[in-house]
């Protein structure tokens, strides 16, 4: 049993709404310059409740689309790069909201590529059979670090959460994951210990080295758009083809392929470098913005909810993100 059978999904999206000409209210920027650059009209934005309500949310909808109660979930994954607290895990916290009480649970930071990430540890555990009902939610709360003033990245994010609640099957799964660490530089938010008094420190910024800015002391959100763009459309194209080979599997076999909503360059670009139409390409860019980890698994709760998620497809999900991390998973539902 090295397949996965998703049994519900759901996700929640905050009411308020940033569209882009609220962004030229506070920046030097405009529709037509964003638009055209990004596939972005709006982003939702988490303006009153923490990182992992939303994920909560997303988590109680899939557990009710699914028809399963919390008791029966074994593992909670969180896929996070925002999360409200250092520690305890938002898994944690997301188990005492849900009443999930027979759950392990633990997060997981690879950054957009989180759901992918989760995904391929969740099939790993109930492909040996450890758990039964598996629980991956992707929790996204990007506005606690976006730099507003930045008008070159703060444009894009948005703030989501999506779940997917999981059990083994005997179909088809694969999946392809790296990393290129030596990119670091080019996308991250650094923790700020603005209140550490430790009296032996000493001068650390000298650890780090090339690009890395050590007085950015933010915890802002700080990339490099160009060289994340040019990483994001081989990483893309990369991953799935890997991904396909692992099964043998020939890309005009995909039915629908999901990716990570950073950019719509991006994705037509990678797409089209596969040889997959668009019209197999799912995207919801437009109206969400790039909500990290969350873009995917709140794609396929708008597809499910539509109606057009049915047993016997093949989905390729593809991501990418700070790292530098990429990765793909084809399921065959
Ligand atoms: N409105 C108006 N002008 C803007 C702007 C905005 N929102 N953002 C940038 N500009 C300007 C810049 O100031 C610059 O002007 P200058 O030439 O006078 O200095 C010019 O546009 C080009 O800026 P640059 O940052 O080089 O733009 P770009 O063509 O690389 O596009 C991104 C910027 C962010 C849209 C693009 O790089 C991108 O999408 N990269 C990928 C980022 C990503 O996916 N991150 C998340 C990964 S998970």
């Amino acid at each position: 049993m090295n397949g996965i059978k998703i049994l519900g999904t759901g996700s929640y999206t905050p009411e308020f709404t940033a569209d882009n000409d609220k962004f030229s209210e506070i920046l030097d920027t405009s529709d037509e310059w964003i638009f055209p650059r990004t596939g972005i009209k709006q982003r939702h934005i988490a303006t009153d409740v923490p990182n992992y309500y939303m994920g909560t949310q997303a988590a109680l909808k899939a557990l009710e689309n699914a028809g399963v109660s919390p008791e029966a979930v074994e593992l909670i994954i969180v896929s996070t790069c925002t999360p409200d607290f250092f520690y305890p895990a938002m898994s944690c916290l997301i188990q005492k909201k849900i009443g999930a009480k027979n759950a392990a649970c633990f997060d997981v930071n690879s950054a957009c590529t989180g759901f992918i990430t989760s995904l391929d540890i969740a099939q790993k555990y109930l492909a040996c059979g450890k758990y039964k009902n598996v629980l991956i939610v992707s929790s996204e709360k990007l506005s606690q670090q976006t730099d507003y003033t930045d008008r070159a990245s703060s444009i894009l994010f948005g703030d989501a959460a999506g779940a997917v609640l999981l059990t083994a099957s005997d179909k088809r799964f694969s999946s392809y994951m790296r990393a290129e660490g030596d990119e670091f530089e080019a996308l991250y938010c650094k923790i700020n210990y603005d209140n550490a008094n430790c009296p032996w420190y000493g001068d650390i910024d000298k650890f780090y080295e090339n690009r890395f800015d050590t007085d950015q002391k933010r915890n802002f959100l700080v990339q490099d758009g160009k060289a994340v763009y040019k990483f994001a459309v081989n990483a893309m194209a990369e991953a799935v083809r890997n991904a396909a080979a692992e099964e043998n599997l020939d890309l005009s076999e995909l039915d629908i392929v999901i990716p990570h909503q950073a950019n719509l360059r991006i994705i037509e670009k990678a797409t089209e470098m596969l040889g997959i139409p668009s019209e197999k390409v799912y995207t919801n860019i437009e109206h969400m913005g790039n909500v990290s980890s969350a873009c995917i698994p709140v794609a396929l709760d708008e597809l499910n909810r539509a109606g057009k998620l049915h047993e016997g497809m093949t989905i390729c999900f593809v991501g990418f993100g700070a790292g530098l991390t990429y990765g793909s998973a084809i399921v065959e539902t």
